[in-house]
């Protein structure tokens, strides 16, 4: 069933700012929340960037105030309040003249509690205010038209509009100082006494300096280059490009900052037309008859960290009832403009979030798409054939590359190509180059060739620890040995000259806290031979065992477990959900999967893929290790202390690191459905639709249970699971795979015997050529960071936690997507 554009802007959120509104209303919504959507698309990353300073205080309401009794601003009451500055825009310059903004939200709480107690999203109210009297256009009708309009266009509403310049010159300022500038709500709110409920006012806040100082910054008139609403920064203009922030943060710690509330009110009139006129946000309020009255002081001392005040959300909506917004039935309304700014500031805030506009705030023309089945295509039979995209087919738009992820990449550079000219040297210039060398000494040095100790048995259970292949020690009993780590290739056939054991395993004792290596036992051609350090063939069994893992960390720990572990879940994902809020959550952590995966088809895993071309198991081999894996994989079961060592050892970064993320996860994904519960239920049946496929489609072993998604935990479960493998595991695997990988004398995933008769040295070597040179560009491609793409509240979880997992991955390796 797909939901209709009513009733996703119906049901889902209740919001009265949505429901109670005419059609044309809800179509200027849907429209700029779609403009909001396409510029991430494009740019991949969130449509606004704040750049502001956000100050901690109290707000004390003055004691001789003269105005009508209030539940709020009664004199004497106190609280504690935050006061933003920013520039209206969102420019990161300060010298690009632009309006200047001042949010203030009076918190709940008593005053003067610490920040480290403050709730910061326990807001009374937010008052957000600017530079200027008014705002330039007085209904919604006229500011989508603006918002919408191209250069040309807005010349012409400039012409229809006089207002506009006047408006303009008043908002842009220059300031020296955010402390210095007089700042305006421009439109109005309904003002409620607390005396006598049925009386109305409306309401304008101000917000100026204590020292009540004139206002400042103004511009010449004859600067002004409207329709552009900004004037660009003067190529004399040499302040810093912060300087404002620069200015608030001193003054309120050096200090203190004071400003005056202010408001004026006036009566709500027995008159549409009157009140009409009083709410129209371009025309000010004559101050002879409403004067500003001052309400309270506010004194600002701290500065709140730039970590904590990036989440948080001002909107004018924020508001109780008795200074409540006002809301608009249709777009000529006077009060529709600050009715569709809150919901602007919304679709905003969740950009910033989640990348996307809330589902229940945009029209996304589903009617018109596509079935998502048929762009969607599994490859092969359900239940026998890993459940991936059918690589045949063209990938639909909604997951083909972003424009940032070619040029991040050069994607393309895989495999070799002809080098280009030099003059076209850039990322992907340097990567055909490379391609053209004709030994991996060339290579970028990696981690073991930076060690001299990389043939210790030190370095080599540190490896084992904290390498690219983690996770697969295994506690025995009765035993000289306390851990092992075996690889079994019994059930596979070796190749001509390759040579791999049918089982290898190597021991570890414990010793205190920590791990020393005890001995390698392997069957190889029959033999069953045992070696412990000092013996003569002591490097030689290391070095078997590091081919042997070198195997099973590509297909079954790489490949296995997060690219095509996570495709199964991508494509149930893709072919069921396109409204369910889950979107705003999972999609993010899904971008380049398919296109990687189908990709990786032929270059990574397929018939001339690297893992068939440059190790001992051919390429049938290979697919029936990853089915294997595959097949053991439950989302309702697994958790990373499955795979953790039972024991404390001390060099064990991987463990602690991984129940770390686990965690982050965890509660990043509990507020998630907090927040979007409702919205989720409302279209389970997508989510319905999604267990199917994946149930019908899953290799996974009848024994093991079904990856059936049978309620909200069940989706909350494989949610945490999805990010786990999709952001660290695969970010621990993938960028770790050329410390170990880029160094043929090291590890090698193919070793090879040169007394058998198909050995062929030139061949040998254009293998290791090949495995050098795709783990460097694996391990090198570092596109969709989360502290650079992530919400501020999953980048804000693993900095905390950046103590535990960074001594294993630095948190500028961990990525979102498994795009490479
Ligand atoms: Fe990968």
């Amino acid at each position: 069933m797909v939901a209709t554009e009513k009733e996703i802007l119906n049901c889902l959120s209740g919001d009265r700012r949505i429901v109670d509104i005419e059609p044309r209303f809800q179509k200027i919504i849907s429209n700029i929340a779609k403009v909001f959507g396409q510029v991430a698309q494009v740019k991949g990353r969130r449509a606004t960037h704040s750049f502001g300073s956000l100050a901690l205080g109290k707000l004390e309401v003055i004691k001789d105030i003269n105005i009508p009794k209030h539940r709020i601003f009664s004199p004497g009451n106190q609280f504690p309040v935050l006061v933003r500055h920013a520039n209206i825009k969102g420019f990161p310059d300060d010298a690009i003249l632009d309006g200047r903004g001042a949010t203030v939200r009076i918190l709940k709480g008593a005053p003067d509690t610490p920040l480290a107690s403050l709730k910061l999203a326990d807001y009374i109210v937010d008052i957000l205010m600017s530079t200027g009297r008014c705002f330039f256009m007085n209904n919604a009708a006229s500011f989508s038209r603006w918002v919408a309009a191209s250069m040309e266009e807005r010349a012409k509403l400039l012409v229809e509009f006089p207002k506009i310049k006047p408006i303009f010159h008043e908002i842009i300022r220059n300031p020296e100082s955010y402390t210095k500038l007089y700042y305006y709500s421009q439109t109005t709110y309904l003002f409620k006494s607390a005396e006598d409920p049925a009386k109305k006012y409306l309401l304008r806040y101000r917000l100026i300096n204590a020292d009540r100082a004139s206002d400042t910054g103004f511009i010449d008139e004859s600067n002004l280059r409207l329709p552009l609403d900004y004037l660009p920064r003067l190529a004399k203009d040499f302040r810093p490009p912060n300087y404002l922030q620069q200015d608030f943060r001193q003054r309120v710690l050096q200090k203190g900052v004071q400003y005056i509330l202010q408001i004026q009110l006036q009566e709500v009139s027995d008159s549409l037309e009157a009140n009409e006129i009083a709410k129209d946000s371009t025309i000010a309020w004559d101050e002879a008859k409403y004067p500003f009255r001052d309400v309270a002081t506010i004194g600002l001392n701290s500065i709140v960290p730039d970590e904590i005040a990036e989440p948080l959300e001002f909107n004018a909506y924020h508001a109780p009832d008795d200074l409540a917004l006002i809301l608009a039935y249709s777009i000529k309304e006077t009060a529709s403009i600050n009715h569709l700014r809150s919901i602007v500031y919304e679709i905003s805030a969740n950009m910033r979030k989640y990348q996307v506009p809330s589902a229940e705030l945009v029209d996304w023309g589903i009617d018109n798409q596509p079935p998502l089945k048929a762009i969607f295509p599994y490859f092969g039979t359900s239940g026998k054939d890993l459940p991936r995209f059918d690589p045949q087919y063209d990938l639909p738009p909604r997951v083909a590359p972003k424009p940032r992820l070619v040029a991040n990449i050069g994607l393309n550079t895989i495999p070799a190509k002809p080098a280009p000219p030099l003059q076209l040297l850039g990322i992907s210039g340097v990567s055909d180059i490379i391609q053209q060398m004709a030994t991996p000494q060339v290579m970028p040095a990696n981690l073991s060739r930076c060690r001299p100790d990389k043939f210790s048995d030190t370095f080599f259970v540190e490896r084992r620890l904290n390498g690219f292949n983690p996770g697969k020690f295994n506690r025995v009993e009765k035993k000289d040995w306390q851990y092992v780590i075996r690889y079994d290739c019994r059930k596979h056939k070796v190749k001509p000259a390759g040579i791999l054991p049918a089982v290898i395993e190597a021991r570890f004792t414990l010793q205190g806290q920590s791990l020393q290596v005890h001995s390698i036992q392997y069957d190889l051609n029959g033999a069953t031979t045992t070696n412990c350090p000092g013996d003569a063939d002591w490097e030689w069994a290391k070095r078997l065992f590091r081919s042997a893992e070198f195997i099973f960390q590509e297909t079954q720990a790489h490949l296995g477990r997060t690219h095509l572990n996570i495709e199964q879940y991508a494509m149930a994902y893709y072919r069921n959900v396109i409204n369910n809020p889950i979107k705003l959550l999972l999609e993010p952590h899904l971008e380049g999967l398919l296109n990687i995966n189908k990709l990786g088809a032929s270059i990574i895993f397929g018939k001339t893929g690297i893992i068939p071309q440059a190790s001992a198991l051919d390429e049938q081999q290979v697919e029936s290790l990853l089915k294997e894996e595959i097949s053991q994989l439950n989302y309702h079961t697994w958790h990373p202390s499955t795979q953790a060592l039972k024991d404390f050892v001390t060099n064990n970064f991987f463990d602690r690191a991984a129940l770390a993320a686990w965690q982050v996860i965890e509660s990043y994904v509990e507020t998630f459905f907090k927040n979007q519960e409702a919205g989720i239920l409302a279209l389970w049946s997508e989510i319905e639709n999604m267990s199917q496929d994946l149930v019908a489609h899953a290799l996974l072993k009848p024994k093991l249970g079904t990856l059936a998604i049978a309620n909200i935990n069940d989706l909350k479960k494989l949610c945490v699971y999805v990010i786990y493998h999709c952001s660290f595991l695969h970010s621990w695997v993938n960028y770790k795979q050329y410390e170990d990988g880029g160094d043929i004398d090291y590890a090698s995933i193919g070793l090879w015997d040169s007394h058998h008769s198909a050995y062929n040295p030139v061949d040998i070597l254009q293998k290791h050529v090949q495995q050098v040179v795709i783990v460097w560009t694996l391990s090198n491609v570092r596109y969709n960071p989360v502290m650079e793409n992530g919400n501020p509240m999953l980048k804000d979880l693993f900095w905390r936690r950046r103590d535990e997992i960074q001594p294993g991955l630095p948190l500028e390796l961990l990525m979102m997507s498994i795009h490479i």
